[in-house]
């Protein structure tokens, strides 16, 4: 309660206090004339002892994240204060004024600077930026800035990617000895942040670090992509065309479109290939898994439209000239099932039905494929080669399915 009352009245007397102009001008007399106030002299007692800056950080809004150039874009207000033993005065001798405002240029301030900038090293503030000095000659300086600070990126998560980027600011050119800074308790003020539609803020922490020739605050800030854009307009397309990519073994070998639809798949994967390619860093050392899927999947249509190729080709030949080579059948019959096909013909003929030679499905090929050669079928490229569809159709398939099972659980676990 008492403290309450006190506190009331200091804000009152604050207020309602009864400086004039010429208190102002008494004071700026007396500070500047009178005590020849110098802002080059380091704002101590003891000349032996730091000066302690109280370093805050108030994070306004994450501009962007340039993750090709390694680069965080952040508006930040700073939070920096400190004693001054050479200014102070008795507010009862200048009409009980607490406080002034006076141009960062007339005091002494630390020259702090960002370590990591990308954009070179440049002071806080301006000059017309004032400080707020206090009877007791605490000095209050909020220089707010947009920071670009060099951030090391790692896409390997990509796009459920997690970046930590740093800004490390350091008091350019004095040693531990002669200034030091001090982290305020709640470290990164996050009360007036702006949330980014690209990136979530997951946590902040900072610490100091002093070293022989200097000492340097690290504020961390730790972002998460929203990965809902890269989901929809990067992941499930290519999802879709790995499935499209199978269907060209739907096209008959006949007629030519089979040639031309191979090759389209193949190109969109270069398209999406090279958008995901242009969200990286160049020179990112550990690769992005997406772009590792990426490449399996181009690599399995290349692989894909080379097969397809050689497959129009093949269904050109005469297989009264060109004999079909018998692994190539049996291929094309595991493809299309005739093994069991044949055998369960051949089992109505003889009216003998057996589920468990059915089930042996290595030896009914072969059986199959003896059948075959006893009853001397004959095939014609054409057949074999829509058989080859079905074989490879499977194959490609399980395949594809593996692929994205494994890459969705990676990217899903990080
Ligand atoms: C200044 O501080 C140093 C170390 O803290 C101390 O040794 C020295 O005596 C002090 N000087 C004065 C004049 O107080
Ligand atoms: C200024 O001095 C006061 C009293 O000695 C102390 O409580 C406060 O933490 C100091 N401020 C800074 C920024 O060091
Ligand atoms: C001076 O006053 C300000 C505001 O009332 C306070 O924050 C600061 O800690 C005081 N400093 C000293 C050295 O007493
Ligand atoms: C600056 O930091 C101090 C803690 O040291 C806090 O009390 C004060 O509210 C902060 N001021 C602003 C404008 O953020």
């Amino acid at each position: 309660m008492d403290v309450n009352v006190v506190l009331l009245i200091s804000i009152l007397t604050t207020q309602c206090g009864t400086q004039t102009v010429q208190n102002v001008k008494d004071l700026r007399t007396y500070l500047f004339t009178t005590n020849a106030y110098d802002v080059r002299v380091r704002p101590i007692a003891n000349q032996s002892d730091p000066v302690d800056i109280s370093f805050g950080l108030s994070l306004i809004n994450i501009v962007n994240l340039d993750v090709v150039q390694e680069v965080l874009y952040a508006s930040v207000v700073l939070n920096l204060s400190w004693n001054d033993t050479e200014l102070g005065w008795d507010p009862t001798s200048y009409g009980d004024l607490q406080s002034i405002q006076l141009p960062q240029g007339d005091v002494w301030t630390p020259n702090i600077i960002l370590k990591n900038s990308q954009s070179g090293a440049s002071g806080l503030g301006y000059a017309a930026l004032n400080v707020k000095v206090w009877n007791n000659g605490t000095v209050e300086w909020f220089p707010s800035e947009t920071f670009a600070a060099i951030c090391n990126i790692n896409v390997k998560y990509f796009p459920f990617d997690t970046q930590t980027c740093p800004l490390t600011f350091i008091a350019y050119g004095y040693l531990p000895s002669e200034v030091i800074l001090s982290g305020v308790p709640g470290g990164v003020d996050i009360g007036d942040y702006e949330t980014s539609p690209i990136w979530t803020l997951v946590s902040t922490s900072y610490s100091v670090e002093v070293q022989d020739d200097d000492v340097k605050i690290v504020f961390n800030i730790e972002l998460k992509r929203k990965a809902l854009f890269t989901v929809i307009s990067v992941i499930l397309p290519v999802l879709m065309l790995t499935f499209l990519n199978l269907c060209v073994f739907f096209v008959p070998c006949t007629g030519g479109e089979k040639s031309g639809y191979s090759v389209t798949i193949f190109l969109s994967f270069a398209v999406f290939l090279t958008l995901v390619e242009a969200t990286m860093p160049p020179t990112s050392s550990p690769i992005s898994l997406l772009s590792v899927y990426m490449i399996i999947m181009t690599a399995e249509s290349t692989v894909i439209t080379i097969i397809t190729q050689i497959m129009i080709r093949c269904s050109t030949f005469d297989e009264k000239k060109t004999i079909i080579p018998h692994w190539l059948i049996v291929l094309a019959e595991l493809g299309k099932f005739k093994y069991c096909r044949a055998k369960c013909v051949r089992s109505k003929n003889d009216e003998v039905t057996s589920v468990d030679e059915k089930a042996d499905g290595v030896k009914g090929v072969v059986e199959a494929f003896e059948d075959n050669t006893k009853s001397e079928k004959i095939y014609t490229w054409v057949e074999v080669m829509n058989g080859l569809d079905c074989f490879l159709f499977i194959v490609f398939g399980i395949f594809t399915v593996l692929v994205a099972i494994v890459m969705l659980s990676v990217l899903g676990s990080s």
